[in-house]
């Protein structure tokens, strides 16, 4: 097999694990770039995920996730935080996994729930009875998020020490692979 190129991080994870805020964190600490897959979908489309998923549909917006990842290849010293339905498609995970550490930041239904209860931008936790319909999503891809390089339970932590957590597998796995 050949060694893994880490040359990034990516934080992958259901919504509200805190994969911005903890990324954007990461990226200051290692003096690397920061990208979020949404935003990259909102500044080429021009609009919102919320009018996305309203306008063009879930599908349409998973092909958009996808030409996303893909030109993510390239890139050089960048942390990317992900889409929470991202890595339900095998092939992103696996083009991510080309050229970074892939890092699940994990949560129960219940802190997510704490988390997210009072947003409103998620379009998938919109309609009746969200709490059902998020703990089905997070059951349904619970075996997609186990395949990250690395799981990082949020649970019990404040986000000033999951971010020295992600930091700490980033500098084994590039040591490891180099
Ligand atoms: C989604 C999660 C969202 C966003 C879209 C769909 C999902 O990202 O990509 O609303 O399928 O779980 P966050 O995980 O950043 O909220």
């Amino acid at each position: 097999m050949h060694p893994r190129v880490i040359r990034n991080l990516s934080l992958v994870g259901f919504m509200g694990t805190g994969k911005s805020t903890v990324g954007r964190l990461v990226a200051e600490q290692l003096r690397f770039g920061f990208l979020d897959t949404d935003e990259m979908i909102e500044v080429t489309v021009g609009d919102s995920i919320a009018e996305i998923f309203r306008r063009e549909g879930e599908n349409n917006f998973r092909t958009m996730e996808r030409n996303a990842v893909m030109k993510l290849e390239t890139l050089d010293k960048t942390v990317i935080a992900t889409g929470g339905g991202l890595v339900i498609d095998p092939a992103n995970l696996q083009s991510l996994k080309r050229h970074s550490l892939v890092v699940c930041l994990w949560a129960s239904a219940e802190a997510i729930w704490e988390r997210v209860r009072h947003q409103s931008h998620r379009p998938l936790l919109q309609g009746e009875n969200p709490m059902e319909k998020m703990r089905k999503l997070l059951a349904q891809r619970e075996p997609f998020y186990r395949q990250a390089d690395v799981l990082v339970n949020t649970d019990l932590r404040p986000i000033r020490e999951v971010v020295p957590q992600v930091l700490h597998h980033f500098y084994i796995a590039r040591h490891t692979a180099a």
